[in-house]
């Protein structure tokens, strides 16, 4: 690991070309994963032959905590880890701990689908993971078998948030991607679930994200849809965002159940606030998670950039920035624009 160097601001904060700043960092630290969900790596679609990254593709440990810093000093405050399946990669704990040491850094969170968190919960703790946001696409047994692509079991999920709690992670996000005609019948059973549980439930609309999942409007549940059929059953009251920048609507029960989530990409896009950049396990910064490129900063890294270059290089990507890929979603679709990076290189 690298001697700690104060947090100085090496570049001014940079802002992009629509006057948002960067202060969100997703790492995506592989590109496997034990599922094999339809919205986002389906079985039968992606190519035959693909080829998943080698290790040797693959950032160390020393050059993702190398890039923390530099986005650190750019202005970034929160890191977000995913994969694939995040916990798929060996000694993540470890990789936890260097992060939450670099100076500036105060938010570090985790998305996972929760197979390994009984193994890895308390671990993850200790090295200083703030926060785990889980995957749970529905309670019913063969529903949530169908939407893993036959490999996971929603014993194991329930295993996984009871594991976290355990391990002191008392209020997890859960993330349900609501897809019509497969499991937006079993959305109130969610709800009634977690309701009265410190856990904030999340519906998330079914977006166009990657290449294969074989995206149609007509499966998108939009959010008022979902507010409405909720609200019948157990009435809801709006809440303002935490933080400007949040994905998530919020709602809260009136009769004191808690708070639910959702973020609605397609019928309400936020490209207007979005701070958040991407990067590949291979090293590549997407500043859009339907970006069909991404720059690569491994190359730099593995060049011998020093850490001034290195942060001269996210700035100069980030000023250059002018995605609002959602905004623009009819128009882009309609002119065929079809290269976009697969949701498991980065981790949505
Ligand atoms: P925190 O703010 O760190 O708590 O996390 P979050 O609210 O950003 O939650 P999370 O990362 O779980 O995001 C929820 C889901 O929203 C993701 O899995 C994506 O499906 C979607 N999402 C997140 N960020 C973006 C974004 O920038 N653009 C779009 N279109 N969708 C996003
Ligand atoms: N639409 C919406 N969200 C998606 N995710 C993956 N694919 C999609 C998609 N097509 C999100 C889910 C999942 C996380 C890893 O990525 O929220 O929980
Ligand atoms: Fe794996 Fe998550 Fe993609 Fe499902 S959504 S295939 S769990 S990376
Ligand atoms: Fe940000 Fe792109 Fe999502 Fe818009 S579509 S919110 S620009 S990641």
């Amino acid at each position: 690991m690298t001697a700690p160097i104060p947090l100085t601001l090496v570049e001014p904060v940079p802002v992009d070309r629509r006057q948002r700043a960067l202060t969100d960092l997703r790492i995506s630290v592989v590109d496997r994963c034990n599922f094999r969900c339809p919205y986002c790596l389906p079985e039968d679609q992606y190519p035959e032959h693909h080829q998943f990254l080698d290790r040797q593709a693959r950032l160390s440990f020393e050059e993702i905590e190398r890039l923390a810093r530099a986005f650190a000093g750019l202005g970034v405050r929160k890191i977000r880890l995913t994969g694939g399946e995040p916990l798929l990669r060996r000694e993540l704990p470890l990789l936890v701990r260097w992060l939450a040491r670099v100076p500036g850094i105060d938010d570090i969170a985790l998305t996972t689908n929760g197979t390994l968190l009984p193994r890895l919960a308390g671990e993850l703790r200790d090295a200083g993971l703030g926060r785990i946001t889980l995957s749970l696409d529905s309670l019913d047994p063969t529903i949530y078998r169908q939407l893993s692509g036959n490999r996971g079991e929603i014993g194991e999920a329930l295993a996984a948030i009871a594991a976290a709690e355990a391990a002191g992670f008392a209020a997890l996000k859960i993330n349900c991607v609501v897809m019509r005609g497969i499991n937006d019948d079993g959305v109130l059973d969610l709800v009634a679930h977690f309701r009265g549980t410190p856990h904030v439930l999340r519906f998330i609309e079914y977006m166009d994200v990657g290449t294969l999942n074989g995206w149609q409007r007509d499966r998108v549940v939009p959010t008022a849809e979902l507010v409405a059929r909720i609200d019948a059953r157990w009435p809801l009251e709006p809440v303002s965002r935490a933080a400007r920048h949040d994905v998530a609507e919020r709602y809260r029960f009136v009769d004191g159940g808690g708070e639910i989530g959702f973020v609605s990409s397609v019928s309400s896009p936020f490209c207007g606030d979005c701070t958040r950049a991407r990067l590949s396990a291979d090293g590549k910064l997407y500043t859009c998670l339907f970006a069909s490129e991404g720059h690569d900063l491994r190359a730099l890294l593995r060049t011998g950039a020093d850490d001034a270059t290195l942060a001269a290089a996210i700035a100069a990507h980030w000023r250059e920035r002018d995605d609002r890929y959602s905004e623009r979603r009819a128009e882009l679709r309609a002119a065929g624009n079809e290269a976009r990076v697969e949701m498991f290189a980065i981790g949505g």
